[in-house]
């Protein structure tokens, strides 16, 4: 079982609303998920409540972060999923660091800002010093600014990563995670679903990566 986290102190990023989609592109994918909700605010556990548990794929879950590290091992020991993903809160620094020593891939969500660029770099630090693998999404990009969301991402490349994959700004990842669905399902054919998709691709072949190398 591999862990994917969600990572960053700022809140808004994206995190939660991406937790959503790539844990049901995942699944559709073929992955087994267990989706945990490390956060207080309950984003996650409260899709999971609207979208029903009808689906054996995806199980979602609110633990507490002294409970994280038990619950990935029940998973792991009991085989009843293939991926975790584990959604964290943007302002409690000490839950962020028991997220991170239980990750296998860290995936930061990064608005195309300049504030937002800056503010990633409490949680670089704290993945670097633990030798967490992670990378970048841009989030809600507004796809007519395409000037500022290639200096966003040569910001981001200059932390050593490739070209990150881009989210934009679309109401049907609003209206899907409101209707306890995941963009793909909401909108399969849809310029979100695409992107999920891809962004998917992206955090599966960072965790083989992770394991192979
Ligand atoms: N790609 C997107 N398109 C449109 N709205 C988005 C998108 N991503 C996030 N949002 C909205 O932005 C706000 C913050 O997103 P959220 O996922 O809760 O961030 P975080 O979990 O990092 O705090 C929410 O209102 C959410 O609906
Ligand atoms: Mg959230």
């Amino acid at each position: 079982m591999n862990v994917l986290g969600l990572t960053t102190q700022k809140g808004g990023a994206g995190k939660s609303t991406l937790a959503i989609s790539l844990a049901v592109a995942a699944v559709e994918a073929g992955e087994r998920v267990i989706a945990i909700d490390l956060d207080p605010q309950g984003t996650l556990s409260a899709w999971g409540k609207r979208r029903g548990d009808e689906d054996e794929n995806l199980l979602v879950e609110r633990v507490e972060p002294h409970a994280l590290a038990q619950a990935v091992a029940n998973a792991r020991a009991q085989g009843i999923a293939t991926l975790a993903i584990v959604d964290t809160p943007g302002v409690f620094a000490s839950t962020v660091s028991v997220a991170v020593a239980s990750i296998d891939f860290a995936l930061i969500p990064v608005k195309p800002t300049i504030i937002d660029i800056e503010a990633v770099r409490p949680v670089l630090g704290l993945l670097r010093t633990n030798r967490k693998p992670f990378g970048f999404v841009l989030s809600q990009v507004n796809a007519a600014s395409s000037a500022r969301n290639l200096d966003a991402a040569a910001a981001l490349m200059a932390e050593g990563m490739g070209n990150p994959p881009m989210i934009a700004a679309r109401s049907d990842f609003i209206d899907s995670a409101a209707a306890g669905k995941g963009v793909t399902e909401w909108a399969p054919k849809g310029k979100g679903a695409a992107e999920i998709r891809f962004l998917w691709r992206y955090v599966r072949a960072q965790l083989d990566g992770v394991h192979n190398g």
